[in-house]
């Protein structure tokens, strides 16, 4: 079996991150969302990956190279524009060959991990298996109808009116007959080719295709609200190590985990956080549920349930909370007597400032 990651896309709802890297290179818990998920792939027993990249392809092969630090071999299939889920598939043709193949969203994370989900597609090999997640409102999502013998008979592109609550997750698992299914369907109104119009295509032409239910934590980090809460959720399961230096007038928690060559001092930190390599920490308060990365500094300041992006500066910044702070980016009080704000910030940039 083989993989296709999909990891192009435009990721407007990630503005203005999305603008200078791709949104599958945020960092969750100091870790790239796709580096999360060529994990969870390998842990299938998966080594051959093929990543559908867009106009970023030479920034994700910066960072995840040819898959060998996550014990996978990646293959780069260059997308020109974002086209659809089903056009990725049609790119990818001489890459899956006649293999089986799991189709896996890159901005999707699943930490409980899919092992027995992948097990029941090998076990029965339907001609393919999506993934449902119960949701409370499925309206936004893509909706699974299934039969009495739990076979899909219909999916439905966010109905006003859902007939199940079984939301269609980022993983799928296809055998070679989604090619035919993918080449038979035409552009949406949205133009691009849907992948869930391939699979009703063989739902219709009377194939075999299930559904399995993933009842682990899932996340589709396509937003700043998202991606913090994901952050929250793995940060829960974070143990402790303190490679970098803690002086005796800081006090540090339990859950934390200190890069190497990183510095606290004076400092209180609060867990779970996790606070990057080479970082400095002077005269603040961090935490809970904070993510440093790596060669920031910090200084005299309070930061809770946030995203610190590598090398950005924060100084003199009480109550920072549900923050999303990109790298190289300042954030302080400049000159603190002078009673207004001063804001450079980029397009479609969220500030929420104290009245
Ligand atoms: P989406 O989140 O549905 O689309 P998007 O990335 O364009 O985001 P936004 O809605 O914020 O503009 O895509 C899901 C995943 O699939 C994501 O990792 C990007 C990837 N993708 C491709 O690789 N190619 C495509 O043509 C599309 C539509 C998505």
């Amino acid at each position: 079996m083989k993989a296709l990651v999909l990891s192009g896309g435009a990721g407007t709802r990630l503005r203005p991150f999305s603008y200078s890297m791709p949104k599958q290179l945020v960092p969750i818990a100091n870790k790239p969302v796709l580096a999360h998920v060529l994990q969870n792939i390998k842990n299938l027993g998966v080594r051959e990956i093929g990543v559908i990249v867009g106009d970023w392809a030479p920034e994700i092969a910066d960072v995840m190279g040819d898959g060998a630090q996550c014990g996978t071999r990646v293959t780069y299939i260059r997308q020109d524009h974002p086209r659809g889920l089903a056009h990725c598939v049609e790119i990818a043709r001489d890459f899956l060959g006649d293999d089986d193949f799991l189709m896996y969203l890159g901005d999707n994370m699943l930490p409980d991990g899919i092992t027995s989900i992948a097990e029941e597609f090998a076990a029965n090999r339907p001609t393919a298996q999506v993934v449902v997640h119960k949701v409370p409102d499925p309206r936004a999502f893509g909706v699974v109808e299934l039969d009495a013998d739990g076979k899909v008979e219909r999916l439905v592109e966010k109905p006003q009116q859902p007939r199940s609550d079984l939301a269609l997750i980022g993983v799928y698992f296809f055998t070679p007959a989604i090619h035919e299914a993918v080449a038979a369907i035409e552009p949406s109104a949205r133009g691009e080719l849907e992948i869930t119009d391939a699979i009703q295509w063989l739902v219709a032409n009377g194939a075999d295709v299930r559904a399995s239910e993933y009842d682990g934590y899932w996340k589709d980090t396509g937003n700043v609200d998202d991606v913090l809460e994901c952050n929250r959720h793995l940060l829960d399961r974070l143990g402790a190590h303190l490679a970098g230096d803690v002086d005796d007038a800081s006090e540090v928690d339990d859950q934390v985990v200190i890069g190497a060559g990183a510095r606290i001092v004076r400092s209180r930190i609060h867990g779970p956080v996790i606070v990057g390599e080479n970082t400095v920490v002077e005269d603040c308060e961090i935490g809970p549920y904070t993510s440093i990365g790596r060669d920031c500094v910090l200084r005299a300041s309070a930061v809770s349930d946030s995203i610190v992006l590598d090398r950005a500066q924060i100084s003199r910044v009480q109550g920072l909370r549900s923050s999303l702070i990109g790298r190289d980016a300042t954030v302080g009080t400049g000159d603190w007597t002078a009673p207004h704000h001063r804001l450079v910030v980029g397009d479609f940039t969220r500030v929420e400032v104290a009245a």
